[in-house]
Formats: structure tokens, C-alpha cells, sequence
């Protein structure tokens, strides 16, 4: 368990995009705490979300911290970009920083086996200190089949670790319960971060995450495609309580 208050993030890839900002404003009422947005570039992942001109609208149509999550190959060059847009948090991938010869393909995309190489780490702490250049926080991501101990020596350079629970690029995926194991290791391994879970998260699979040690939560589908959102926010807290 953490000791912190619990944080739940709608993603707006499940939002309505032909009206986002009154979108934005149903998170806003239903009690969210976070805004969390997906970026995808098709190339790190096999889809293409949104990019900056999204960012700034959000930012310009709420004060809610807004948890940006970069799913692109190219962090060091957009990720202080993005903050600059008016994301309080940008979120990059381990799997990202390292060249393609120490990366692992799966046939839903990238993992790391274990430690990255020297040179994916220093791309690593490299885009974590230009990020935070910017006055604005880090955190890393992985994937689900990447290894605790992959992101473990960024812990004194980012304030996030973001805890894939099913492959990046798409809303709506189930769940992965072989993820939560990892959840348990990175907390022993990062006791002063957020661990964000990121993916299938609904009021049945939050309170596994929870209880391993996860303390903030991605929910697309489970906020947005909801008849009652505040009902939704209410029903997650209530089970990683
Ligand atoms: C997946 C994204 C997630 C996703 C979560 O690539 O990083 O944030 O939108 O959506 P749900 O909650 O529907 O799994
Ligand atoms: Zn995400």
C-alpha cells in the first residue's frame, strides 16, 4: 500500500473529441484529479492519437493537473515541448531510450529484458533533465513486459513511474494481471514515487493494483464512456480505498 491519498486520472483518448472541452469540464464535475494525456506518434506504438495543439486546448480549458504521457520515439526533442504546452507532468518510455539493438519487439511492441545499456540510461536521466529544465515534473513509463529493474536507477531523476497494464496505442484493452507482481517490486524499489497504473483500469482490477502499491490511476473507458462519470470516480476510489 501507499501512503498516499489515491489519484484518479481520466484519459482523454476516451473523450468525445468532437467536443473536448466540455469533455474536460465532465472530468472536471465528476471529481477527477488528474487529466491524463495520451500522446501517440505511429511509430512507438501502432497508432496515432493527438499532439501539442490538443495539449494546449486542454490547458487553456482547465486547471486540473494535466499527466501527459508520451508514446513516441522521439522524448528528448517533444518532451520538453510538451511541458511547455502546459503539462504539469510529461511521461516518457524506458523502451524509448534505448537504441534499437537493446530493445526486446513483442508483437504488440517494445520491452527492455532487464537494466537498460549505458547509453539508454543517459538518454534516460538526458530527457528527464530536459523535461524538468522546463520547472515541470518527469516520470517513466514501461511497458508490460519490461522488468521493474529496467527503470529502477531513474528513480532520482523522475517523481512517476507509470506501470503499463496492457500495450500502448489503444483505449479499451483488458486488463493484464501478470503486471501487478511489478507493481509490488517498484514500490520496494521507489518508495517516495507515484506508481500510476495505466490501462484496463476499472473498479474490478484497482484494488489488486492498490494493495501492491500503486497510489494514481489511468481510466479512459471506465470515466468517459460511462453514463454517470462521477458515479465512475466515486466506484474506483471506493475499491483502491
Ligand atoms: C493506452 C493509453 C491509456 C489508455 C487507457 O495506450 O496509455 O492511457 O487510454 O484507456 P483504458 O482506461 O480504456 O484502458
Ligand atoms: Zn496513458
Amino acid at each position: 500500500m501507499s501512503s498516499r491519498a489515491v489519484v484518479i486520472a481520466p484519459s482523454l483518448l476516451a473523450a468525445d473529441f468532437s467536443r473536448v472541452g466540455e469533455e474536460i469540464r465532465k472530468a472536471e464535475t465528476a471529481g477527477a484529479d488528474w487529466l491524463h494525456l495520451d500522446v501517440m506518434d505511429g511509430h512507438f506504438v501502432p497508432n496515432i492519437s493527438f499532439g501539442l495543439p490538443v495539449a494546449e486546448a486542454a490547458r487553456r480549458a482547465t486547471s486540473l493537473f494535466l499527466d501527459t504521457h508520451l508514446m513516441i520515439e522521439d522524448p528528448l526533442t517533444y518532451g520538453p515541448q510538451f511541458a511547455a504546452a502546459g503539462s504539469d507532468r510529461v511521461i516518457f518510455h524506458i523502451e524509448a531510450c534505448e537504441p534499437p539493438e537493446g530493445r526486446v519487439k513483442w508483437p504488440r511492441g517494445w520491452a527492455l529484458a532487464g537494466e537498460p545499456t549505458a547509453a539508454g540510461l543517459r538518454r534516460g536521466r538526458e530527457i528527464a533533465a530536459a523535461i524538468r529544465k522546463t520547472g515541470k515534473a518527469a516520470g517513466i513509463a514501461l511497458n508490460p513486459e519490461t522488468p521493474a529493474e529496467a527503470v529502477l536507477a531513474l528513480v532520482p531523476d523522475v517523481d512517476l513511474i507509470l506501470v503499463m497494464s496492457v500495450w500502448p496505442g489503444f483505449g479499451g484493452q483488458a486488463f493484464i494481471d501478470g503486471v501487478v507482481p511489478k507493481i509490488a517490486e517498484l514500490r520496494r524499489g521507489a518508495p517516495g514515487l507515484r506508481i500510476e497504473m495505466d490501462g484496463g483500469i476499472t473498479p474490478a482490477t484497482i484494488g489488486a493494483c492498490a494493495r501492491a502499491g500503486a497510489d494514481a490511476f489511468v481510466a479512459g473507458t471506465a470515466v468517459f464512456r460511462q453514463p454517470d462519470p462521477a458515479a465512475a470516480v466515486r466506484a474506483l476510489r471506493e475499491q483502491a480505498g
